[in-house]
Parts: structure tokens; C-alpha cells; sequence
């Protein structure tokens, strides 16, 4: 998108009479794009013959939006309607759970960019409780004019264009186009300065996020047209793609929903392959990817990893058919398995994050992604801490056993891991198991803290989550088995509100509580 006013200008594709619109003329003769500057400025100052309609609805928009009369041919007053796009003001929950996703990986000072869609619409609508955010955007929409009332977004610590939002056009309702009118706050520029990735990239933490209309499972993706149907023009994804990732603590997300109901039924937007339509990101741009059923970070992965990871936030009614083409294109080891995870619903709401000594750290259920840093986290404890959790000198953490933790169905078996670090890319310092047991309705709880994180409140936080999340899913107790002279799991069951009962088994302890049984 950036290179096409290049097209016009250097006449590799000449152009012979551009109609546009524009505001009526100020003192000085200069008449507004307003809501449309991206690819018109260059078409208005390329083309032989420029015919413009002066509508005095259209708003008077700042930034590099200006034609002087002089340079217009041929004007022509006529005052109607701006088209107008009202979207729904209510979500669909698919479209909430993106959104959702998308903002617990939004900083406070980022700078965003976001389409226009209902995915797009639900994720603006979840920034309510960011600050200090900033616009470099294609579009203008009227939730990003809300997030602006609010006070959520104030251009204050972008980096470039400080205290401006940008955009190369608007769509939406009346009010928007009233609201650009005039307003200092915002300054409109051609698409070969908004898109252009050099310029993107100069902003801080840049997040630009657009939506996929299909993706491979190893991660490539279809945006802007499928054999059959256009149903977009040039895509500015891979400008914002490419440009946020560059952007001193940027990424880029593309969102999109699990699956599509078509004339043949429900259908999985991830697919095996890219068939009858047109790759927009290859694969090895992509970073963020996040659907209803969760997000995953592609960037740097093996082929392996992401086929796992894009499956895992496929629809559960197409993983196991994904798993199985998977294997048939040699993709992934024909001795994996899907496990649990076939079916599993990551239980978004358990996702948190504290702050241990100035330290962030992500509390989450674990995901298939996860497999290989659960396998580094018990490869690094120490011995004795092996011991204490598996009673037993044990060496290997072999990957089959890791999937039992990683494959899990969030409802018999939740693990939680302790994150630090970035996204896709963090260490995991903790972990948190809770299987069901067949007997009495219970729960069996397994925890490892890694040494530097001990003693800061990671068990305590994590037996109270499992408990609340096993009363959940409708577990009776949970029990843990520990050595005797284990002070801190033995205190780390104390800090349950409830009775708790110790027992002697072959020397060591079982701990266990119901919870209808509460503390005296
Ligand atoms: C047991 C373990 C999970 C506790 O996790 P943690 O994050 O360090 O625990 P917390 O910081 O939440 O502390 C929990 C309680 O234990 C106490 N505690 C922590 N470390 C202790 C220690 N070394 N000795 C005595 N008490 C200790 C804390 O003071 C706290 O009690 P309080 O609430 O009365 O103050 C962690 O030490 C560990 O991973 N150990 C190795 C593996 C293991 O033993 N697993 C248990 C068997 S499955």
C-alpha cells in the first residue's frame, strides 16, 4: 500500500483525470482531502485533469491533506451525505474473546494500528483500562475517537507525531467526520508516509494489528483476496507487519476467527495449506496470531512448534483433522500426539499477571507451546528441589511425559506456569499441576518453584488459583503428597481457607482438604 501514490507520481501508472472530494476552500484557497488522503493525494497531484467535488460536509482534516484551487481543474459544488459505515455497538463473544486476548498483550504507551472489522471494533473496546496510547493507523474509526474521549489515548508517548493520532482515512459515523473537523489532535497524511514501514518503525512499542482472513498451520497468510471473491484492494498489512516489528518494543498481532460458516457448514480458517488464494505475510514475518481459542507468538519457531502452536488456537471440532495433515505433510513427528488438547478451551479468565519486587510475571494455564520450557524448567532445578518433587532422582523430562502437562484439558488436568520475559519467547520459573482423581472427586496438587523465585508468594498464589479454578470445574479437595520435613508445601496448604488433613503414608505426607470443610 505505501508504494502506490509512487505508482502515480513517477506515471509507471499515469494517470489521465482523478475525481476527488473535498472541503470548501479556506481564505487562502485551500480546500481539504478530509476523510480520504491515502492514495488520492497522489492520484490529485499526478493526473492530467483534476475534477474536484466541493462538499461542505466533508471535514476540513489537518496534516498534509491540502489542494489549492490552483491546482484543480475543474470544480464542481455539490453537498451530500459522507459515506457513512455504522458498525454494531455490541460484539459477537468470539469477537470479545479476541479483543481480549489482544489487550492483555497491549503495554500502557504503545502505539497502535487497527482495522476496521468487528475483531478490530471488540479490541479497541478492550484498551478501556490502558494509558498513554498513541494512533499511527490506516484508518480513523469511531472507537479510537471514543478511546481518545476517554482520555486512554493521548499521543503523548509515541516518539514521532507526538500528541497527534495519524491516519491516511476515517470511516465511520457522522460524528467522526464532525470530530476531525478542524481538530488539532489529528493530522491525516498520504498512505506513502502513513504506511511506510521506516516511518512506522519510528515509534515506540508500535502494535499494529490486523486481521487474517485464513492462515496455514505453519503461518502463513491470506488477507486481501481468494481466487474466487475480491473482496479487498492492496493490503497495508505487510507495511504495518514489517514496520511495528521494527519499532523499538513492537510487534504486530493479526487476529482472526476460528472458523467461517459457509454454504458447506462451519469450516476452519486454519488450514493445512494455502490453496485457492493469495499469501499477503509470509510466514516468516508473522509474530502474534490470536483467535477466540487463544494467541500464540510464530516468530523465530521451528515448523514444528508452530504447526502445535496454530493448532492448539484452531476450533476443537478441526484440530485432530490438522494434527493428522500435519503429520501426512512430515510437518510434525509421527509419534506425537494430541492428547487432551484435542478438545481443550484455554480458560482465558485464569490468565493474570503480578508484580514480584519490580518483576512482571505471567500466571497462565499452560498451553502445547509450552512443552519445551516446562522441559527447561525441570531440567534447571536443583536436586534436592527434584527430589522434593518427584520423590525421586529423576534425569529425564522426556517430551512425551512434558505433553501430559502441556496437552492438557484445562478442566481433568490444568497446569499454570509462571512466565517471565516476553512473549513467545519467556521463561517459565514455576509450575502448577492439578490432576483429577478418579477416587472421591479430588484433585492431586504438584508444585516447582524455580530456586531465584522461592520464598516470594508464587505457591501461595498458585494453590489458591488451582482450588478456586478445581471448585470451578466442580472438584471436591484437592490432596498433595510431600516429605515431612517439606515446611513450605506443608504451610502452602495452610493458606487455604479450609480443614486440612495430614496422613502418614509409608513415610511420607498426605496433605488433603474438602472444600466444604472450612478452617476452624
Ligand atoms: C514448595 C514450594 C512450591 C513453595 O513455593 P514458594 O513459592 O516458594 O512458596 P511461597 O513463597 O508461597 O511460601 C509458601 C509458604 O511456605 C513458607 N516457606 C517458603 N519457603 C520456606 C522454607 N524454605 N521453609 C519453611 N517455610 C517456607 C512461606 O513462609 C509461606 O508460608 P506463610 O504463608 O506462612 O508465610 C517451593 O519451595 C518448591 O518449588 N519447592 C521444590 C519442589 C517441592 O517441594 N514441591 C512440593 C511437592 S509437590
Amino acid at each position: 500500500m505505501s508504494e502506490v501514490p509512487l505508482l502515480f507520481t513517477s506515471r509507471k501508472l499515469p494517470l489521465n483525470v482523478a475525481m476527488i472530494q473535498v472541503s470548501p476552500p479556506d481564505d487562502f484557497g485551500w480546500t481539504s482531502l478530509g476523510i480520504s488522503v491515502d492514495v488520492t493525494m497522489a492520484a490529485a497531484r499526478s493526473a492530467d485533469f483534476v475534477i474536484a467535488q466541493v462538499n461542505p460536509k466533508m471535514p476540513r482534516v489537518m496534516g498534509q491533506s491540502f489542494i489549492h484551487v490552483n491546482d484543480v481543474d475543474l470544480i464542481v459544488e455539490y453537498e451530500e451525505d459522507l459515506l457513512s459505515v455504522l458498525l454494531s455497538a455490541v460484539s459477537s463473544d468470539a469477537a470479545k474473546k479476541i479483543g481480549r486476548h489482544i489487550a492483555n498483550l497491549i503495554e500502557d504507551g504503545s502505539t497502535l494500528q487497527i482495522g476496521l472489522d468487528a475483531m478490530s471494533q471488540a479490541t479497541v473496546q478492550a484498551l478501556s483500562n490502558k494509558k498513554d496510547l498513541g494512533v499511527h493507523s490506516q484508518f480513523l474509526t469511531d472507537d479510537i475517537m471514543h478511546l481518545y474521549a476517554t482520555g486512554n489515548i493521548n499521543n503523548k508517548k509515541k516518539g514521532i507525531n507526538e500528541g497527534k493520532m495519524v491516519a491516511s482515512m476515517a470511516i465511520g459515523s457522522p460524528n467522526l467526520y464532525e470530530f476531525l473537523n478542524d481538530n488539532p489532535a489529528v493530522d491525516f497524511h498520504p498512505s506513502d508516509y502513513v504506511n511506510d514501514p521506516f516511518v512506522i518503525a519510528q515509534h515506540n512499542k508500535m502494535v499494529s494489528m490486523n486481521v487474517a482472513h485464513r492462515m496455514d498451520i505453519t503461518g502463513q497468510v491470506a488477507a486481501e483476496a481468494s481466487a474466487a471473491t475480491r473482496f479487498a484492494g492492496v493490503s497495508g498489512i505487510p507495511d504495518f507487519v514489517r514496520g511495528a516489528k521494527r519499532s523499538p518494543g513492537g510487534k504486530s498481532i493479526l487476529m482472526l476467527f476460528s472458523t467461517s460458516e459457509t454454504e458447506d457448514g462451519l469450516q476452519s480458517n486454519i488450514v493445512p495449506q494455502l490453496n485457492d488464494t493469495i499469501t499477503v505475510v509470509p510466514r516468516g514475518d508473522v509474530q502474534h496470531v490470536i483467535t477466540e481459542y487463544g494467541g500464540v507468538n510464530l516468530f523465530g519457531k521451528s515448523v514444528q512448534e508452530r504447526v502445535v502452536a496454530m493448532i492448539s488456537i484452531a476450533h476443537p471440532d478441526f484440530r485432530e483433522q490438522l494434527f493428522n495433515s500435519a503429520k501426512d505433510r512430515g510437518f510434525i513427528g509421527a509419534e506425537r500426539t494430541l492428547g487432551e488438547a484435542a478438545r481443550a478451551v484455554y480458560p482465558v479468565q485464569l490468565e493474570e499477571v503480578i508484580n514480584r519486587g519490580g518483576e512482571k510475571i505471567h500466571i497462565r494455564p499452560a498451553k502445547p507451546v509450552d512443552e519445551r520450557r516446562i522441559q527447561e524448567h525441570y531440567y534447571n532445578l536443583p536436586k534436592e528441589d527434584i527430589l522434593s518433587r518427584f520423590f525421586g532422582q529423576k534425569t529425564v523430562f522426556a517430551r512425551a511425559e512434558m505433553e501430559t502437562r502441556s496437552n492438557a484439558d484445562y478442566v481433568n488436568d490444568l497446569t499454570l506456569v509462571a512466565i517471565i520475559g516476553d512473549f513467545g519467547f519467556g521463561k517459565v520459573v514455576a509450575v502448577a499441576e492439578c490432576m483429577k482423581l478418579s477416587r472421591e472427586n479430588t484433585a492431586e496438587v504438584a508444585f516447582s518453584v524455580s530456586e531465584d523465585y522461592q520464598g516470594k508468594g508464587l505457591g501461595t498464589f498458585f494453590i489458591k488459583k488451582l482450588a478456586a479454578a478445581a471448585r470451578a470445574n466442580g472438584i471436591g479437595g484437592l490432596i498433595a503428597y510431600t516429605f515431612p520435613q517439606n515446611k513450605a508445601m506443608i504451610n502452602l496448604f495452610k493458606v487455604l481457607p479450609y480443614k486440612v488433613t495430614t496422613t502418614n503414608e509409608d513415610g511420607d505426607l498426605l496433605l488433603s482438604c474438602r472444600f466444604n470443610e472450612l478452617a476452624d
